[in-house]
C-alpha cells in the first residue's frame, strides 16, 4: 500500500527508530509498503520513519542507475566499515524538490537481515553506498540537510514550511468539497 511520506521538519523524522526483534509478516507488510511508497514517489530509497513507523527498516533500489544492483530490503541495517569519500547531490522524498551536495563514504559494508530474517553482509559502492548511508541516517533521525550548512538548511526549512502550508490548505479544501458532495447527496435523496 502506498503510504503518505512525511515532509521534513515533521517531528517524527527527528526520532530514533527501534530495532526489529523478529522478522515476521508485519515486517514484510512494512517492507511492501515501503517499496510501494518509494516507487510511487519515484525514489531510490525509503526508510520506515518516513512513513511514520519508527522501526529499523529501509528499502533501496538503485537499478535505474546501477543495472547490476537489485532492490534490497534491509532490516536492522548496520554499517560496519566506511572507505574513501564521495560528494553527491542528494535529494530526499521527505524534502521534495531539494538537492544539495553531501560528502559520504564512497564504499560501505553493511550487515542486515532480509525480509525473511536471513543475515547478509554486503559491500556497497556508488549510488548504493550513498543510498544506504542516507537511509540508515533516517533511522537515527538524521536528514541529509543535517550534513549541509545551516544557512542552506534554514532556506530549505522555509520552503518546506510553505509547501506544508499549501498541502494543508489543499487537504482542507478537499475535505470541504467532500462534505459539500455528501450534503448534496443527502438533499437529492
Ligand atoms: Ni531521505
Amino acid at each position: 500500500m502506498v503510504r503518505e511520506i512525511l515532509v521534513w521538519p515533521h517531528p517524527t523524522l527527528k526520532l530514533k527508530a527501534q530495532p526489529v526483534a523478529t522478522v515476521d509478516d508485519s515486517t514484510r507488510a512494512l517492507v511492501k509498503d515501503l517499496f510501494d511508497s518509494m516507487y510511487a514517489a519515484d525514489g531510490v530509497g525509503l526508510a520506515a520513519p518516513q512513513i511514520g513507523v519508527l522501526k529499523n527498516v529501509i528499502v533501496v533500489d538503485t537499478t535505474p542507475r546501477q543495472p547490476d544492483a537489485k532492490p534490497l530490503a534491509m532490516v536492522n541495517p548496520e554499517i560496519l566499515s566506511y572507505e574513501g569519500k564521495i560528494d553527491y547531490k542528494e535529494g530526499c522524498l521527505s524534502i521534495p524538490g531539494e538537492a544539495e551536495d553531501v560528502e559520504r563514504a564512497a564504499v560501505v559494508t553493511v550487515r542486515f537481515l532480509d525480509e525473511h530474517g536471513a543475515e547478509h553482509t554486503l559491500r556497497c559502492e556508488g549510488l548504493l553506498a550513498i543510498a544506504v548511508q542516507h537511509e540508515t541516517d533516517h533511522l537515527k533521525g538524521t536528514m541529509f540537510v543535517d550534513h549541509i550548512s545551516s544557512l542552506k538548511r534554514e532556506l530549505i526549512r522555509k520552503r518546506m514550511k510553505k509547501l506544508q502550508a499549501a498541502q494543508e490548505a489543499e487537504k482542507k479544501e478537499a475535505a470541504a468539497e467532500a462534505r459539500k458532495a455528501r450534503a448534496g447527496g443527502a438533499e437529492a435523496r
